[in-house]
């Protein structure tokens, strides 16, 4: 801990005796009671904040603890005014592995706002998050505050579609279930990592969920943390088990939501569903008949913008609600292009500009960014400063930052030429670009 507080160059003095350091075990009760008080809004229980911010000062957590929390303290009243929080975690780009921190749970007393705290722990953050080689940053936040911070909408984050309890199918007369539901246990871990890597396959970001991280979803979450999810194990006749979903451990506003449904290969997702929504009907109604359980009356399928199950259930299902996004922050960009190469260079081999042999410039008006190729591999990835405007180069402009939308995916490069009347690219560097830069689907789970 001392060799990460010289890393970031805490504990630092803010003036008129704020103080901002790393929280240690015995702020767990303040820092849980600022973010019960501060974040839970209307008809949302303050407990799920609470809890969540316990288990992850707690020690338990596959990846955290109190340390991960950054805090102002005003010392003249020995009270936490500010604090937010870094959840370490791996994602994936294709098959290449990075680190990421999550900056979550970031607060401030209403009494000490705009006075930049949340800027100056931000810097922190980003220098822990440095610290521990995370080549990126994500955060699912409100609109637009962290732009302030160097994060770009980068990656597409939840989307979904409803379906009542009413239209939940019935079994028939007669008819028995033919698919089982059941909790799922620390034992079934080895059949659900293939079917979660099922669920990634094709995807170019995704998060990367080992035993770890299973057995804490499954067994390490508080009972009524927001971050807690539950998981159930579909099983065919033989009791093997053929697919799982999950849902939150409560449900938010009326409805329960489910993050995941999946399939084993060669197992219909249209046979499973009856017995799946009916699983999840009868764990909403327990909702609603528990004393002081709120009134559940539908599922809330939080599975992306698109997903199978949303075509193979079409006819019932409430209209889609589009994607919010991930902010991604990425300091190091050419360090980041390095990262990725052998995916770069691939692309490149599969395309139009097979073999290249040059280099390829973009302006981010404040900067930018120079690759290099020689015969199809990538031999450098640099910083790069722009001419004026007066000086002519072939290559590619993006405002800051939104050259993130393209490097993740997000967005294609005529997407961005639509949106943006400063982004534009000369003949040859787009040929390059759309070989290394496709538009791709992505799924990242926030893991909290
Ligand atoms: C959002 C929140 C965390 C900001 O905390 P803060 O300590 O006031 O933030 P800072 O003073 O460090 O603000 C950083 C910058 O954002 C600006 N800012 C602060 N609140 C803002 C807001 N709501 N909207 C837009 N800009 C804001 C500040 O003026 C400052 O700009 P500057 O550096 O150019 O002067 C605080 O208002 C809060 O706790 N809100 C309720 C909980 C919440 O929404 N948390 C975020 C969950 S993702």
């Amino acid at each position: 801990m001392a060799l990460l507080n010289d890393t970031t160059n805490l504990p630092k003095a803010l003036g008129d005796g704020l103080i901002l350091r790393r929280a240690t075990p015995a702020d767990t009760a303040t820092v849980a009671a600022l973010n019960a008080r501060i974040l839970a809004e209307e008809n949302e229980p303050p407990q799920v904040f609470e809890a969540w911010t316990r288990d992850l000062m707690s020690g338990r957590h596959p990846t955290n603890t109190a340390a991960d929390f950054i805090v102002v303290e005003n010392t003249r009243t020995a009270q936490i005014v500010s604090s937010a929080c870094l959840i370490p975690q791996v994602w994936k780009y294709e098959h290449i592995s990075f680190g990421v921190g999550r900056p979550e749970l970031v607060v401030t007393d209403p009494a000490y706002r705009r006075r930049g705290l949340v800027r100056a722990i931000f810097e922190a953050l980003h220098a822990l998050s440095t610290a521990q080689g995370h080549l990126a940053q994500g955060i699912t936040g409100i609109p637009w505050f962290y732009r302030q911070f160097g994060y770009e909408y980068a990656l597409p984050l939840m989307g979904m579609r409803t379906l009542n309890l009413s239209d939940v199918p019935t079994l028939k007369e007669g008819e028995t279930e033919p698919f089982q539901v059941r909790p799922a246990a620390e034992a079934d871990i080895p059949a659900l990592l293939p079917l979660y890597q099922r669920q990634c396959a094709g995807k170019l970001v995704t998060t990367h969920i080992d035993e770890a991280r299973w057995r804490y979803d499954l067994t390490g979450h508080s009972p009524n943390s927001l971050a807690g999810i539950r998981v159930f194990c579909v099983c065919d006749q033989t009791g093997t088990v053929i697919g799982y979903f999950s849902t939150g451990l409560l449900p938010w506003q009326g409805r329960v939501t489910v993050w995941e449904v999946i399939t084993a290969a060669g197992v219909s997702l249209r046979a499973v569903l009856p017995s799946v929504t009916r699983a999840l009907k009868t764990q909403a109604e327990s909702f609603s008949s528990s004393p002081g359980g709120q009134n559940v009356t539908g599922l809330r399928f939080a599975l992306g913008e698109a997903h199978p199950f949303y075509e193979a259930f079409d006819a019932k299902l409430g209209p889609s609600q589009q994607p919010y996004a991930w902010y991604v922050r990425v300091a190091d960009v050419p360090g980041f292009v390095h990262h990725i190469a052998p995916i770069l260079e691939r692309r490149l081999a599969d395309s139009v500009m097979s073999g290249y042999s040059g280099e390829l410039k973009m302006s981010f008006y404040q900067g930018g960014l120079r690759l290099g190729f020689e015969r199809g591999r990538l031999s450098e990835a640099a910083g790069w400063q722009p001419p004026d405007s007066d000086h002519s180069w072939d290559g590619a402009g993006f405002p800051p930052l939104v050259f993130l939308q393209l490097l993740f995916g997000y967005r294609s490069l005529s997407e961005l030429r639509y949106a943006f009347p400063d982004c534009w690219v000369d003949e040859e560097p787009a040929l390059l670009l759309n070989a290394l830069f496709p538009k791709r689907v992505s799924l990242v789970f926030p893991l909290g």
